[in-house]
């Protein structure tokens, strides 16, 4: 994490989160550069020797300054709409370290991504294939596409996250994508140049990785297809909390070199999380603090608009303090948020620190998909988001106003 405590006061990297929540509307979003750097340089010495094409999976955090540092280190994107593929270029992300995922892609998309000229458009059906050649005949273009193939295998990770099962709507399973592979000369306008996957997210184990290896190997080779690319898509999950357990990368990466040497082909990863997950941090502010029942409830100014994955999927993310005090609560804590929901509530503890009324803490670990999940309901502004870079402080998206909602 890129927090620190230095006497009792929380630091992202060198700079005191206090007295930029004093200047700032909270809640709002803080990102460290330099964590962010960190994560996209190890996960590219993991893969060093397969030399992959990194296309930051633009969902995880669609901030243009966040894509377009990534872009900075090299990386490219995986976009899913029209908005996210706008953004990564507006990022100076090349078209050539695009690729663009998704179910269910709109005819105003795919023209889009066409016109864009991006390395793949990963189509997830047939009936999509037959648009993108009827677009691209119009446009008079041969478009590259990827297969996405729904591998069969179970991702072991929350169900809500889980996309490579056979029942999941993603990707063609492996009958359709042999007779797809068949048959797809009949389609003029598109030169097929890939094979994706994606069987689901915050993974932690190598075995569904080393499944999908497998599936993919056979596959290929049954399709008679020399395919240039293969996109592994993303996935790599992180601890959230101390002694979570951590995926072997190490690993992988030597089970995807094999893989690279025995196709000849050209490798993609879609990371998300494991790039940014750990960078942000949503800061907030108590409102009240009340006590309900046996309860201590302290309610927060963000709420599940603001950071969703608590009430979306159960997930646990720590809140520590800005400000540790040595006294503590006595009986349990319960981290609330102003929305008008029951599950709009973070995380309870038997026990905390003091906290007062006004004092701010820090929800950790949001960096991914954590803003780009944010809402506007019950009718909140979007809260801003701030990246801390070489001890610099800098808005990299102000904070909506309530008149752009109305
Ligand atoms: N590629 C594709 C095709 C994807 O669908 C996703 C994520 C990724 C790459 C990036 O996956 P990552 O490396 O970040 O795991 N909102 C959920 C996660 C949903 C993931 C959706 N797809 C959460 O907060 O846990």
């Amino acid at each position: 994490m890129s927090l620190i405590y230095k006497g009792q006061n929380l630091y992202v990297d060198n700079t005191p989160i206090r007295s930029i929540a004093k200047k700032n509307i909270t809640p709002f979003y803080i990102y460290s550069y330099k964590k962010m750097r960190a994560n996209y340089q190890t996960f590219y010495n993991y893969f060093k020797k397969v030399n992959p094409i990194i296309c930051f999976s633009v969902k995880s955090n669609s901030n243009v300054s966040l894509i377009s540092e990534l872009g900075k280190l090299g990386s490219g994107a995986d976009v899913v709409s029209e908005g996210e593929l706008i953004k990564a270029l507006k990022a100076k992300i090349k078209p050539n370290k695009i690729v663009f995922s998704g179910v269910g892609k709109t005819e105003e998309e795919l023209r889009a991504a066409i016109k864009s000229k991006v390395l793949l458009i990963n189509i997830e059906s047939e009936s999509e294939a037959r648009l993108i050649d009827k677009i691209s005949k119009k446009m008079r273009r041969i478009t590259s596409i990827g297969i996405r193939l729904n591998p069969g295998v179970d991702a072991n990770t929350l169900s809500k996250i889980s996309t490579g099962k056979i029942d999941s709507k993603f990707g063609l399973p492996k009958s359709n994508f042999l007779s797809f592979c068949r048959n797809f000369k009949k389609f003029k306008n598109i030169k097929i140049k890939g094979v994706s996957v994606h069987i689901g997210s915050q993974i932690t184990s190598v075995g569904p990785y080393r499944k999908t290896l497998d599936v993919l190997y056979k596959i290929i080779k049954s399709s008679r297809i020399n395919f240039e690319y293969v996109d592994l898509g993303g996935g790599f999950g992180i601890p959230y909390r101390n002694k979570e357990k951590k995926i072997d990368i190490k690993n992988y990466s030597k089970l995807v070199d094999i893989f690279k040497k025995k196709l000849n082909c050209k490798i993609i990863f879609e990371p998300g999380r494991f790039i940014v997950g750990n960078t942000g941090t949503l800061v907030s502010k108590i409102v009240f603090i009340k006590k309900n029942g046996n309860k201590n409830f302290i309610i927060l100014d963000a709420g599940m608009n603001d950071f969703m994955r608590p009430a979306l999927y159960n997930a646990r993310h720590n809140i520590i303090p800005v400000l540790k005090l040595k006294k503590r609560i006595n009986g349990n804590v319960e981290f609330v948020g102003p929305i008008c929901e029951s599950t709009d509530s973070f995380i309870k503890y038997k026990s905390y620190s003091l906290l007062n009324e006004n004092n701010f803490v820090a929800i950790t670990n949001v960096g991914a998909y954590g803003s780009s999940l944010s809402s506007n309901y019950n009718s909140k502004p979007l809260a801003s988001e701030i990246l801390v870079k070489k001890g610099k402080v800098k808005i990299i998206r102000r904070r909506q106003k309530i008149s752009e909602i109305i």
